[in-house]
């Protein structure tokens, strides 16, 4: 197939990049490198010893777009471009809806000007609000976001659904991440986020190669196993290889399709610092803080569905998350 990968330098692009080049998909990948590297590509390039053809566009100036779907006939697209800091985003409302959902808009636009009405969605966890029930199933109803980027993901699932509605040769599949962290088994590529991480595998990471002292652990009075906040973290690599299966489904049916992406297992933040700390063979300095506003408690997937109709599950393992995370530190972050 002929991939537009949109957001293809980025964290998760990045690795879904070399997965759809190692199953033998030819890649297009467009980014306007606000939050990522043009040098991501000879990265995915050493790893897969495959080009992908790149494009610097911006989502919001479409005439930049344009020339995309004018010179590839391309089958579908998965779209993980946007903005995604939970905290900036209450910050910058505007910034967050303009980029995010003007900015689909207008991919979309050019989508169906070009014919090219297949399209896989990088949506969040994050839409189940504070969730109905645990483990989440895709029956679960969409909650009460916290914040405008949660908001972005609960519209533009709305806004592509909208679409199927109005045309029925849309293919729509709306995929739910869990957690993301770890990085390519290569080292090269994973998460580097600038400034200070928000997110707790960057922030144990900077901790590990001596970049911050300490990692705060945001309240350890909550209604779980230790009081810390439990979540479904998942490898980088078996998320991107979900995308593979979507691919597959996308272009195989029509209709709006959700699922979860997760493993189903839910770990606490003081059993991800344990495991970095063992897999690693080095220590975490950590200590408690107040709560995050806006967190919950417990958070992770039932993500059967995605193992009965895409044939999908996550195959690696906790420790192999921590191992991933810390090659990828010392050998890249460690020398930013
Ligand atoms: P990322 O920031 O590493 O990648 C996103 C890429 O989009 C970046 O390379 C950025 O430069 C690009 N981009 C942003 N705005 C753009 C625009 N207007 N035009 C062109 N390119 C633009 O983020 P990621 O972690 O790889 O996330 C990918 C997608 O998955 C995002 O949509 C994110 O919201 C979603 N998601 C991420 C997580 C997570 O925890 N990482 C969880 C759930 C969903
Ligand atoms: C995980 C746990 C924190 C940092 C966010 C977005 C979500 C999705 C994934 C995109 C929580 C605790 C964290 C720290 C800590 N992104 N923590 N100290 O909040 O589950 O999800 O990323 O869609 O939308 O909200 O991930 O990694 O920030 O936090 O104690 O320095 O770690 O309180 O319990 P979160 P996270």
């Amino acid at each position: 197939m002929k991939v537009l990968v949109t957001g293809g330098t980025g964290y998760i692009g990045s690795h879904t990049v070399v997965e759809l080049l190692k199953s033998g998909h030819e890649v297009i990948v467009f980014d306007n490198l606000y939050n990522s590297k043009i040098e991501t590509l000879d990265k995915i390039k050493e790893i897969t010893g495959k080009e992908v053809k790149f494009y610097k566009a911006d989502m919001l100036c479409p005439e930049e777009m344009e020339p995309i779907f004018k010179e590839n006939d391309i089958d579908c697209v998965i779209h993980f471009a946007g903005l995604k800091a939970v905290g900036e985003s209450v910050q910058k409302p505007l910034t967050y809806y303009e980029n995010n959902i003007a900015g689909t808009i207008n991919l979309v636009k050019l989508m169906k000007e070009y014919n090219v009405k297949k399209i896989i969605f990088s949506s969040s966890a994050t839409v189940y609000g504070d969730p109905a029930f645990i483990p989440i199933t895709e029956e679960c109803p969409k909650g009460v976001c916290t914040n405008p980027y949660g908001w972005t993901k609960h519209m533009l699932e709305q806004i592509l659904s909208d679409l199927y509605t109005a045309d029925k040769e849309w293919s729509v599949v709306l995929l739910r991440y869990f957690n993301p962290i770890g990085a390519d088994e290569s080292g090269l590529i994973g998460e580097s986020p600038n400034g200070i991480p928000n997110n707790l595998m960057p922030y144990i990471m900077q901790v590990a190669i001596g970049k911050l002292p300490e990692l705060g652990v945001f309240g350890n009075d909550y209604d779980t196993p230790d009081g810390t906040g439990v979540r479904d973290y998942i490898h980088v690599t078996d998320l991107a290889k979900g995308h593979l299966c979507a691919v597959d489904k996308v272009m195989s049916t029509e209709g709006v399709n959700i699922y979860n992406l997760g493993t189903g297992i839910g770990y606490s933040v003081l059993d991800i610092v344990h495991a970095f700390e063992k897999a690693n063979d080095l220590t975490i300095p950590y200590s408690i803080k107040p709560r995050r506003a806006g967190d919950i408690a417990t958070c992770y997937s039932d993500a059967s569905k995605a193992l009965k109709e895409l044939g999908w599950k996550a195959e690696y393992d906790l420790e192999r998350m921590c191992k991933d995370s810390w090659r990828f530190a010392k050998m890249t972050l460690a020398n930013e």
